[in-house]
C-alpha cells in the first residue's frame, strides 16, 4: 500500500497537465458479437452495460496506439517532447517481451534525450500503478514532468470464440502528461495485490511459462468470482481513499474508474453516494480496455468540459493478479 499524507511531499505535487486519446477506427457492435458467437446484444448491455468496443486494425499496436495518444497530449498544451524526464507505459499486451512499450513509445515520439522508459504490468490497475509510480518520482525531486500512458490491444490476446470472455475487451490509449508543482494535484494512491488469485484472471506466455499440455494462450477469466471480488474491493478502497484524505464522500467532484463493467461501476458509486451523472462513463462505447480505461475515460471527460481545473477526481481500478487501486487527485 502507498499513501503518501499531503503534508509529505515537502509542497511538491504531482499534477495532470494535458491527456490525449487514440481509439482505433474499427468499431465491432454487440450486433457484430451476434454474428460471431452464442450471444445477444441485450446479454452483453444487461449484464456489462457494453454497446461498442474499437478494434485495432492489423498495424495497430500498443506503442503505435500510445505515441498517438502522447503526441494528442503534448499538442494540446504545445510541451515540447524534449522536457519529458520519464516515460511509463502500462500494458499486459506489450508490442515484444523486449524492448519495452515505453522504449518504443521514446523511439516513435522521438524523444532523443536519456531517460528512464519502461512498462509496468499490473492488467486492468496498470494505469493507477503507473501513476503512483510517476509520482513517487516528481514528489522526490528526482524529475519534474513525465509522460504515463495506458495501452492495449486486447483483441490480439482474446479467443473470439470464447463468448465467455471476447464480447468485454476493446482496444485503445490514453496518455497523461505529469509535472511538478507546488499546487494540489495527486493527493494519495493505494495500490494492493493478492496473487493467490492469479488463476481467476490470467493469460499464460506461451514462450516462458512452464511447459504443459493444451496450454491457451488466451485471457481466461472466473467472470462471476472476479465480479464479487471486483465490487467487494473497489467498494473498500473507494472508502479507504476518503477515510485517509482529508477530504469527504461529497467533496469529489468525478468518479473515473475503470471501464470493466457498469454493475460493477454502480456499486462504486454507490459505496460514494455519487450518482451515476457524477462519474465518467466510457464501458459502453469502448468495452473493457483494460490499463487504456482510465485515461480514455479522463480525456474524454476532460474534452467535453465536464472535469474542470480544481475538481476533486477519484481513479479506481481492479483487475488480474488479483491487482487493484486507486488514486485521489486534484485536477
Ligand atoms: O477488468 C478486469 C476485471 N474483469 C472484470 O471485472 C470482469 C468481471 N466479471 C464480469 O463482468 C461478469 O462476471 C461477466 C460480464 C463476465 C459475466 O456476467 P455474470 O452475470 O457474472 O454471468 P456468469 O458468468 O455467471 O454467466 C451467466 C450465464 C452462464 O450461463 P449458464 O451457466 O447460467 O447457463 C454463461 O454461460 O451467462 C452465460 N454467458 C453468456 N450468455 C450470452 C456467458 N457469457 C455469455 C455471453 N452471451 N457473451
Amino acid at each position: 500500500m502507498l499513501s503518501p499524507s499531503p503534508s509529505d511531499n515537502n509542497g511538491r505535487y504531482t499534477r495532470i497537465i494535458s491527456t490525449g486519446s487514440y481509439l482505433p477506427e474499427k468499431v465491432l457492435t454487440n450486433a457484430d458479437l451476434e454474428r460471431m458467437v452464442s450471444t445477444s446484444d441485450a446479454w452483453i448491455t444487461e449484464r456489462t452495460g457494453i454497446k461498442r468496443r474499437h478494434i485495432a486494425a492489423d498495424d495497430e499496436t500498443s506503442a503505435t496506439m500510445a505515441a498517438v495518444a502522447a503526441r494528442r497530449a503534448l499538442e494540446k498544451i504545445n510541451l515540447d517532447k524534449n522536457e519529458i524526464e520519464l516515460i511509463i507505459c502500462a500494458t499486459c499486451t506489450p508490442d515484444s517481451f523486449f524492448p519495452s512499450t515505453a522504449c518504443l513509445l521514446q523511439q516513435k515520439l522521438g524523444v532523443q534525450q536519456k531517460l528512464p522508459a519502461f512498462d509496468v504490468s499490473a492488467a486492468c490497475a496498470g494505469f493507477i500503478y503507473a501513476l503512483s509510480i510517476c509520482d513517487q518520482f516528481i514528489r522526490s525531486g528526482t524529475i519534474k514532468t513525465a509522460l504515463v500512458v495506458g495501452c492495449e490491444v486486447m483483441s490480439r490476446i482474446i479467443d473470439w470464440s470464447d463468448r465467455k470472455v471476447c464480447v468485454l475487451f476493446g482496444d485503445g490509449a490514453g496518455a497523461v502528461i505529469l509535472q511538478a508543482s507546488d499546487e494540489c494535484g495527486i493527493i494519495s494512491n493505494h495500490l494492493y495485490a493478492q496473487g493467490q488469485y492469479k488463476d481467476l484472471l490470467y493469460l499464460n506466455n506461451s514462450h516462458t511459462a512452464a511447459k504443459k499440455n493444451n496450454q491457451s494462450e488466451y485471457v481466461h477469466m472466473q467472470g462471476h468470482e472476479v465480479f464479487k471480488m471486483a465490487v467487494n474491493t473497489l467498494g473498500a478502497i473507494v472508502e479507504e481513499a476518503i477515510e485517509k484524505s482529508d477530504y469527504e464522500k461529497k467533496d469529489i467532484d468525478w468518479l473515473v474508474p475503470h471501464q470493466a463493467n457498469l454493475r460493477i461501476i454502480k456499486a462504486a458509486a454507490k459505496k460514494l453516494n455519487m450518482p451515476l451523472e457524477r462519474v465518467i462513463l466510457t464501458v459502453a462505447e469502448h468495452g473493457n480496455t483494460s490499463a487504456a480505461s482510465i485515461p480514455l475515460a479522463l480525456d474524454q471527460g476532460i474534452s467535453d468540459g465536464r472535469i474542470q481545473p480544481g475538481n476533486l477526481l477519484l481513479f479506481e481500478a481492479f483487475g488480474g493478479g488479483l491487482a487493484w487501486g486507486s488514486t485521489l487527485v486534484r485536477y
